[in-house]
């Protein structure tokens, strides 16, 4: 029996056979590539500013720097998301101030309000599935505050609403709706500080203006965040045919919905109280599922377990379940007709 795993890497075949000729062509580092990638992404995507990093991480880390954020400042985020969130800001000494998730696993706005004090220098909006669920709200509290609102969109490519806070880091990683293998995306509001990130991503000179470490003075403590040319024609090759994996995501989003399941573009969830039953139960059926992320008050990095009402309720009821280039529509009602029998199962125990 053929197993759907959870996520599955999509790579389309000009990715393939431009890779192949990258490949041989003696040209592999950052290059043309990486440039063409960010002209047709902007392009393709409508929107400028858009510095490649070589993972989402690296945009996260790369967004905190350049917004100052430093030892002490409070930065509100999600409880729960991929750790990749937070660990930057650890980094940074910045202290965490973690806000509840409302039943949708996106961060609840209420409880951002109650945590915003006037040590609070940042946002972080986390499109968890690719769902933009208080975003707007977010965007609007931040500009009346004064704060700045950053924005991990790692999972949203598939969405339509991102892309709208002053800083926005995006993934290319393996098993990301448009892959690079690995990599990632800033894009900046602010022109100067997107100049300034295009420095940092490469030790501290811009590479566009034909700087070269010996002839140019180093006045900034850049990293080595940027893309390669191998990457970005994987995620070329893969632009190139989004418009297709956007629709597929699309017709499986509405099947979901057909079958009384919530979908977001990166994944459908359902909650439930027997939730290791569950994932048995589709496992046998070939159906992979899982909860990818974790509350990050867990880790001891962080700082420890903390009391938040939803996430202590939901914690152990999550389920994702998969939704890419790999599932199709039989899929879809294949996957909503075993949690319907499921729940039946269950009912009647
Ligand atoms: C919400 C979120 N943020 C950040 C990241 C980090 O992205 P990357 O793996 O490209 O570093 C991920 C990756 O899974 C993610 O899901």
């Amino acid at each position: 029996m053929r197993t759907i795993k959870l996520f599955k890497p999509f790579v389309s075949w000009h990715a393939v056979w431009n890779t192949v000729k990258v490949l041989r062509s003696g040209q592999l580092a950052e290059g043309p590539k990486v440039r063409e990638f960010e002209e047709k992404f902007e392009q393709r995507f409508n929107t400028r500013n858009v510095l490649t990093v070589n993972s989402g991480t690296a945009a996260l880390e790369l967004a905190y720097e350049l917004a100052g954020i430093g030892k002490n400042d409070e930065v509100i985020t999600p409880v729960l998301t991929c750790t990749a969130t937070n660990l930057p800001l650890i980094h940074r000494g910045a202290s965490i101030v973690f806000a509840d998730i409302d039943r949708d696993l996106n961060i609840s706005i209420e409880d951002v309000r109650r945590k915003i004090t006037a040590r609070t220098k940042a946002i972080v909006f986390v499109h968890f599935g690719g769902n933009n669920r208080g975003l707007q709200e977010l965007l609007d509290i931040a500009r009346e505050k004064n704060i700045i609102l950053i924005e991990d969109a790692a999972q949203a490519i598939a969405s339509n609403f991102w892309g709208k806070a002053d800083f926005t880091c995006l993934s290319f990683q393996a098993i990301k709706t448009l892959t690079c293998g690995d990599g990632g995306g800033l894009i900046c509001k602010d022109r100067t500080l997107y100049e300034k990130g295009k420095r940092l991503r490469w030790f501290g000179y811009d590479r566009e203006k034909k700087q070269k470490l010996g002839d140019t003075d180093l006045i900034e403590a850049g990293y080595k965040y940027h893309m390669n040319d191998v990457s970005a024609t994987i995620g070329l090759g893969n632009l190139r045919v989004f418009d297709r994996i956007l629709a597929h995501h699309q017709k499986l989003i509405k099947e979901y919905g057909k079958g009384g399941i919530i979908a977001h573009p990166w994944f459908a969830l359902v909650l439930v109280d027997n939730r290791d039953s569950l994932k048995k139960y589709l496992f046998e059926h070939g159906i992979d599922s899982g909860t990818h992320h974790y509350r990050n008050d867990k880790y001891t990095i962080f700082g420890g377990r903390k009391p938040f009402t939803v996430m202590d309720e939901l914690e152990n009821k999550y389920l994702l379940l998969p939704l890419h280039m790999g599932v199709t529509t039989k899929d879809v009602r294949k996957i909503c007709e075993l949690v319907h029998n499921f729940n039946e199962i269950q009912k009647s125990n």
